[in-house]
C-alpha cells in the first residue's frame, strides 16, 4: 500500500558516516607511527570531504530554489473576494546554512500518531526538543496503524530538504547509525503538553543513560505557552520552511491551484463529513437509519476509537459536531458568500454522496473537488494514500482566497495558523455552538432569514483569522488556543497592535 519512492538524489547520511570514518582514521593514525601511505589517506579523506561539502551546497541550493506554493497576500478585511489574485511567486534563493556544531548527547527516535496534520505539529515539536537537548533526531516515523494515515515520511515530505534546511539547528539522520543500532532502545510516551523543562529534566537523563530514546507517541506534544521564544520560533521554522511536501505532491497541488485561479477567486471548504469522521465522532444528524447503523458498526469495530456510546443530538447542540453539508449551505449563504464563487471541497468522500450535497450544490453551483479538476492519471499517482490526498487539500486550502473549515480538527487548525503566517489570509472560524442554536431557531420559524443572516454575519465579523494574541489558560491546554492555529510569536504584525480578545 505504501510504496516508498526513490529519494537517493542526495544522501546526507553518507556524508555523516564519512565524517565519523574520517575522525576514526585520524585517531588511529595519531597512535601509530606515520607510515608512508598515511599522508595519502589523509589527503584522500580531505579531498572526499571537500567534494561532498560542495555537492551538498549545490544540491541544497537546488532544493531551496525549487518553486513553492507559498505566497504572501495582503490581509483581507472584507468578505468579498479579491478581483485579481496573484499567482505564486518564487522565493528568494538562499544558500544552505552552516551545520551547527554541538556535542551529541544521544539519539532521539520518534513515532508520530494521528492524521497528517497532527503528525505535522508533532514533527515540529520533536525537532525543537531534539535541538534543545543536543541530540541527533532520526527522521520521524509516521503512523501506520491510524485510520487516517499510512505512509512513510518520504511519501509525504521532502526528506532531504527537511534534513538539509535544519542543519544549522540539529543533526537529523534517516536511520540510526550502525554503531548504535545494536543498543537497546528505551521507549516511552512523553507526557502531554509538557514544557521544555520536562524534556531537560526527564528525557535528557534517559538519553544520556541509554543513548537511544524512542518517544513512541507524539500527540503528547509540547505546551502551547510558557516556552522560550527561540523554541516557538523553531517550531514555526520547521512548520513553514523545513516541512515541504514531496515535489510530486507540490506539483499536483500547483496544478490544482492553477486550474482554479484560471476561473477566478475560490473558497476552500474543509467539509469534514467523511464516513470515518462521523463514525468516530458519533455525529449522525441528517443521516437515515441505515446510515446511523452503519456508522455505529464502524465505531464499535475500531479498537482505537474508545468512546462508543454517543448521543449525536446532544453533541451537536454543544457545537461538538462538524456542520452537515445542509447546515454548511445555510451558513455560507447567511454569511453572504457570492453564489457564483468556486468552492473547492477540501475533503474525502462525503458520506451520503450526492443526496447530502444537493442543498450546497443548488446554493453554490460551482462546486469542485480534486477528482473533478484533475485527470485520473494525476490521481492515480496517489492510490488510496489518504495522507497524500490530504496534502493536496492542504496546499489548495493554503492558497484559497477564503478558507472555511466546518470542524476544528487538526487540518483546520494547522491550515489556519499557516494562513495567518502568510499574511492573515482570511479563515472563517465558525462558531458551531452558536450556529446550531441559530439554525434550530431559524428552522422552527422563530427567526426570520434576515435576522438569522445578520446575526451570523455579526457573530463572525471578528473570527476571520485576523491578528490576535493566542488565548492562554493556565493548566487547561486543551481549552486554550492551539499554538499551531495562531503561532503569534512568529507572525509579522501589521500596523495595529495585537488585540487580546
Ligand atoms: C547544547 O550545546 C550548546 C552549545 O554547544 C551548549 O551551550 C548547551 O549547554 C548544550 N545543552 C545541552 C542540554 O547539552
Ligand atoms: C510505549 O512504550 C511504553 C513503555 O515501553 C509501552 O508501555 C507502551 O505500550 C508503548 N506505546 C506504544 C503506543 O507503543
Ligand atoms: C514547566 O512545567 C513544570 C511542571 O510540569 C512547571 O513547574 C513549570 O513552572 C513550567 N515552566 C514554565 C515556564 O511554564
Ligand atoms: C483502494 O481503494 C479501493 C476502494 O476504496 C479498494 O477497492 C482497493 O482495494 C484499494 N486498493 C488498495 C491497494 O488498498
Amino acid at each position: 500500500m505504501c510504496k516508498s519512492e526513490d529519494f537517493e538524489k542526495c544522501d546526507y547520511r553518507s556524508e555523516g558516516k564519512m565524517g565519523f570514518k574520517f575522525l576514526g582514521r585520524v585517531k588511529k593514525l595519531k597512535s601509530s607511527i606515520l607510515k608512508t601511505n598515511a599522508w595519502l589517506l589523509i589527503i584522500r579523506a580531505i579531498v572526499t570531504a571537500l567534494v561532498w561539502a560542495s555537492a551538498v551546497q549545490l544540491v541544497g541550493i537546488w532544493l531551496i530554489r525549487g518553486p513553492s506554493l507559498f505566497k504572501v497576500c495582503p490581509p483581507c478585511t472584507q468578505l468579498e473576494l479579491p478581483a485579481h489574485a496573484e499567482l505564486a511567486k518564487l522565493p528568494i534563493p538562499i544558500a544552505l546554512p552552516p551545520k551547527r556544531v554541538y556535542k551529541n548527547n544521544g539519539y532521539l527516535m520518534v513515532s508520530c500518531n494521528g492524521g497528517l496534520n497532527q503528525m505535522r505539529a508533532a514533527i515540529c515539536d520533536m525537532v525543537a526538543i531534539a535541538r534543545y537537548l543536543n541530540v541527533t533526531l532520526i527522521v520521524p516515523e509516521l503512523d501506520k496503524n491510524s485510520f487516517w494515515a499510512a505512509s512513510e515520511f518520504q511519501d509525504i515530505f521532502d526528506v532531504d530538504h527537511f534534513i538539509a534546511s535544519l542543519r544549522d539547528e540539529v543533526r537529523i539522520l534517516k536511520e540510526l547509525p550502525p554503531r548504535v543500532r545494536k543498543r537497546a532502545v528505551y521507549s516511552l510516551p512523553p507526557i502531554s503538553w509538557s514544557n521544555i523543562s520536562y524534556y531537560f529534566h526527564q528525557i535528557l537523563p534517559l538519553v544520556q543513560k541509554y543513548k537511544v530514546v524512542h518517544l513512541n507517541k507524539t500527540d503528547a506534544r509540547l505546551a502551547n505557552n510558557g516556552l522560550p521564544l527561540e523554541v516557538q520560533k523553531l517550531r514555526c521554522r520547521v512548520n513553514f520552511h523545513a516541512l515541504r511536501f514531496t515535489s510530486q505532491i507540490e506539483e499536483i497541488g500547483r496544478k490544482l491551484v492553477r486550474i482554479l485561479r484560471e476561473k477566478g477567486p475560490f473558497l476552500a471548504l474543509h467539509l469534514r463529513y467523511e464516513m470515518d469522521m462521523l463514525a468516530f465522532s458519533g455525529c449522525s444528524h441528517g443521516c437515515n437509519n441505515d446510515e446511523e447503523e452503519e456508522l455505529k458498526r464502524m465505531r464499535y469495530a475500531n479498537p482505537l476509537w474508545k468512546i462508543k456510546d454517543i448521543n449525536s443530538e446532544m453533541k451537536r447542540l454543544e457545537g461538538l459536531c462538524p456542520l452537515t453539508p445542509e447546515e454548511t449551505a445555510l451558513v455560507l449563504v447567511a454569511l453572504g458568500i457570492d453564489h457564483n464563487v468556486q468552492i473547492y471541497i477540501a475533503a474525502g468522500e462525503i458520506y451520503g454522496g450526492n443526496r447530502r450535497m444537493e442543498s450546497l450544490k443548488s446554493a453554490f453551483p460551482n462546486l469542485v473537488r480534486k477528482e473533478t479538476l484533475l485527470e485520473p492519471s494525476d490521481l492515480r499517482l496517489f492510490p488510496n494514500h489518504s495522507s497524500q490526498r490530504a496534502a493536496l487539500d492542504y496546499l489548495v486550502s493554503l492558497e484559497s482566497d477564503i478558507f472555511i473549515p466546518t470542524y476544528d480538527g487538526n487540518m483546520a487548525k494547522v491550515v489556519e495558523g499557516h494562513r495567518r503566517f502568510l499574511g492573515f489570509k482570511k479563515t472563517v472560524l465558525l462558531d458551531r455552538r452558536l450556529l446550531i442554536g441559530l439554525i434550530e431557531q431559524f428552522s422552527s420559524g422563530s427567526l426570520s432569514w434576515d435576522e438569522f443572516s445578520s446575526i451570523v454575519k455579526e457573530a463572525h465579523a471578528d473570527r476571520m483569522g485576523s491578528p490576535k494574541k493566542r488565548v492562554s489558560i493556565a493548566d487547561k491546554p486543551k481549552e486554550e488556543d492551539y499554538f499551531y492555529s495562531n503561532p503569534h510569536e512568529c507572525l509579522q504584525l501589521l500596523d495595529e497592535p495585537l488585540r487580546s480578545t
